[in-house]
């Protein structure tokens, strides 16, 4: 192995995805995975790396320094460079309550980066979102140098661990970078985001909700496009800078749900509207020239090409998304590793 990657979230969606892409494009960079396995971190996703000497999970939270600093002695003497995934992630139950947010993603955004900065690794990328920016009007796009507004708990915790991060490399000339991605999509996704939700309930024939008119735009980037600009800006990124990710891939939310519906052979009538999500974020739309111009990064996928393979491939997964359903899958670890703390 040349140099050690410490993942953080690693058993979550594009943790999960960036593990398998670093499987197959680095095979001699070793992963250590540190995640707390929350509702939304499933090792089941994770099978295609058992047993590989290249991917080592270790079960532990980022809030807590003798975990982070168990993760890094499991990097070994190899230089260590940081993704930070770790995150409460969906808007929805930052509503319900912003604690776990500011707890995950502030304060352990915080640990993280003082126990790396005693360890003196080589490069932190910190994986934020566009939905820091706030929300736009049907104009315009979000740049790096937009102004942060963000207007969740969820989102506004993203902006707090986003000023930590800017704060540690103007402080103490700690080598981070930060990207920050529109809404991504594809396999292992947790079945409460939009794109997976509506695909479990259309095939069980359950009624698709959508918040207020449906007219609210995202900009979607299929997964691997968005693990491989992280790997972009990793190592060839310049230090302190922020990058957008993003696929000039605006939708309403309600297109989204009829092109799943015609995809899978489904009726219209599953479509129910219900009450909007408070503060909802009308539109986010990405200008991703930034990282195209410095770093040659743009998406290899189009829409019209990754959203049927997305479909495809849950429709091939009954068994995962079930488990998900039922919360099957949160015996699976105990399962495959025990109760040990490492796998
Ligand atoms: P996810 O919710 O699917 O996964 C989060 C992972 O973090 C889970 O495996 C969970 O167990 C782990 N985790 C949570 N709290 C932890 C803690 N205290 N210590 C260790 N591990 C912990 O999230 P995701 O959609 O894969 O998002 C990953 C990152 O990308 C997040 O930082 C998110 O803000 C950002 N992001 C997501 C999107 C998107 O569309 N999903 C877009 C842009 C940015
Ligand atoms: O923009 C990047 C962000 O994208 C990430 O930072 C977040 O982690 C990720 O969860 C995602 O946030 P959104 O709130 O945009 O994603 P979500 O899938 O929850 O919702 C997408 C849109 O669909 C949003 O406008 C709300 C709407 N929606 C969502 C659900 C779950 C519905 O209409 N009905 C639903 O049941």
């Amino acid at each position: 192995m040349t140099r050690a990657i410490l993942l953080t979230g690693g058993a979550g969606f594009i943790g999960s995805n960036f593990v398998h892409m670093l499987a197959e494009q680095r095979p001699d960079w070793l992963c250590v995975n540190l995640d707390a396995l929350t509702y939304a971190g499933n090792m089941q996703n994770l099978a295609m790396v058992e047993g590989s000497t290249q991917h080592r999970f270790i079960h532990g939270d980022i809030c807590k320094t003798e975990d982070v600093e168990r993760a890094l002695d499991a990097c070994g003497d190899l230089p260590i460079s940081v993704v930070h995934m770790a995150a409460e992630s969906h808007v929805d139950r930052s509503i319900i309550s912003g604690l776990p947010f500011v707890q995950t993603n502030v304060l352990g955004t915080q640990v993280l980066l003082d126990a790396c900065r005693a360890r003196g690794i080589e490069r932190f990328v910190h994986v934020s979102t566009d939905e820091v920016y706030g929300s736009l009007g049907s104009e315009g796009f979000f740049t790096e140098d937009t102004t942060l507004a963000p207007n969740s708990p969820y989102s506004a915790s993203k902006a707090a661990s986003d000023m930590l991060v800017r704060a540690a490399f103007h402080t103490h000339g700690f080598p981070v970078l930060t990207t920050r991605c529109s809404n991504n999509y594809g396999p292992w996704q947790f079945p409460e985001k939009l794109v997976p939700l509506m695909l479990a309930n259309a095939r069980e024939d359950k009624p698709l909700p959508v918040y207020g008119d449906g007219m609210q735009v995202r900009d979607w980037l299929y997964v691997e496009d968005h693990c491989e600009a992280i790997l972009a800006v990793l190592e060839r990124g310049e230090l302190g800078e922020v990058y957008n990710i993003g696929g000039h891939n605006e939708y309403p939310n309600i297109e989204i749900v009829k092109t799943i519906l015609a995809a899978m052979g489904k009726p219209e009538s599953l479509i129910t509207y219900v009450t909007d999500r408070p503060g909802h974020d009308r539109r986010y739309a990405i200008d991703a020239s930034k990282i195209d111009a410095t770093l040659g990064w743009r998406p290899r996928w189009t829409f019209e090409q990754a959203l049927p393979a997305t479909i495809e491939w849950y429709a091939s997964q009954v068994e995962w998304l079930q488990g998900l359903r039922t919360g099957a899958y949160r015996d699976y670890y105990a399962q495959q590793y025990g109760s040990d703390s490492e796998g």
